[in-house]
């Protein structure tokens, strides 16, 4: 059995829920089959200005469900965000090869403008949860357009890159993921960085798990781990034209950990003010539970690290003036 189908909220008490996923392109598509899978939801609406994608999506969709939950999917309309638990804002232009997701600011934004105003004309109590990219200046955006309070505008941030980093730290150490406690903070993009000084296995710094396991702790080879996580995406647009199945994975952890409850700390992306620069969307461990994502605290970090984060949010904050947000 899945992870998820042994926790399927449809075999809880938690209120089985609906989830709107606006744009159905390869991200919001694939993130709608996750869901599908994890059997936490009731209801998933797709809607998207192409109605033959949604339609295609949704005929796809219907045929997995009968082997797989019970989950219904059906297309829908603005309108069908009601009883939306979360809506997911997926719609956008994708990096191209080489591309940046700060390249897509000014496009992104402008559909983001669009869309928000619609959502939150049918659902004002809904947690809306942003994908597209630049994803940290689209929260931003999103935030100011709905009016909502910053824990209802949860961006994707770099949970995925913080999953990535475990991911090829395990690797490095022949040990699982699950093992490693590790993060990557700030934007969801180029300037972000590793907190190597918090990262951990087992309770030991890197450098005391080295020794203790007697391998190598060698600086130059974790930050081409580091390298390697920041760039992954560049790496896997360049050979197949998207990413989709990582970024799926991550917003479906963030809608479980909304619709348990959970309180668990998510290196997710919502408005506040970080390391001293103010009104600024980045990811630092943030606390996420029923009522959204919750800023609880700036993680303590080493002085090179401190000065990385806080040229982060800088990035992040002059992209977002550079769109008049
Ligand atoms: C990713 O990192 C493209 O932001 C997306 O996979």
């Amino acid at each position: 059995m899945s992870k998820y189908s042994q926790k399927s909220i449809l075999k809880t008490d938690l209120r089985p829920a609906t989830i709107a996923i606006v744009g159905v392109g390869s991200v919001g598509a694939t993130t709608a089959y996750t869901l599908q899978l994890s059997g936490m939801i009731a209801d998933i609406v797709l809607i998207d200005i192409n109605k033959d994608k949604a339609e295609g999506e949704y005929m796809d969709l219907n045929h997995a469900a009968p082997m797989t939950t019970e989950t219904q999917v059906r297309v829908g309309e603005y309108s069908d965000c009601v009883d939306a638990a979360i809506v997911i804002i997926a719609g956008g232009a994708n990096q191209k090869p080489g591309q940046t997701r700060m390249e897509l600011a000014a496009k992104n934004a402008k559909i983001i403008e669009e869309i928000i105003p619609n959502v939150v004309k049918y659902a004002p109590d809904t947690i809306l949860l942003i994908a597209t990219n630049p994803v940290d200046v689209l929260t931003y955006a999103s935030y100011k357009l709905s009016g909502f309070p910053t824990s209802r505008v949860i961006g994707s941030g770099t949970l995925l890159d913080s999953t990535r980093l475990r991911c090829n730290i395990g690797r490095y150490y022949n040990i699982s993921s699950d093992s490693v406690d590790a993060c990557i903070i700030g934007e969801h993009g180029d300037s972000e960085l590793a907190v190597w000084s918090r990262a951990t296995i087992a309770g030991m710094n890197l450098a005391e798990f080295s020794a203790a396991t007697k391998q190598e702790y060698d600086k130059e080879s974790l930050h081409k781990i580091f390298e390697h996580t920041r760039d992954a995406a560049y790496n896997i647009i360049k050979r197949k034209g998207y990413t989709a199945y990582g970024i799926a994975a991550a917003l479906t952890r963030i809608v479980e950990a909304v619709l348990r409850d959970e309180g668990s700390l998510l290196t997710v992306s919502i408005v506040g003010d970080y390391y001293g620069i103010k009104n600024v969307a980045l990811s630092v461990p943030t606390k996420v539970g029923r009522d959204g994502a919750h800023h609880i605290m700036d993680l303590t970090l080493n002085e090179k690290e401190n000065e990385e984060v806080k040229n982060s949010a800088k990035k992040i904050r002059a992209a977002c003036d550079s769109l008049g947000l």
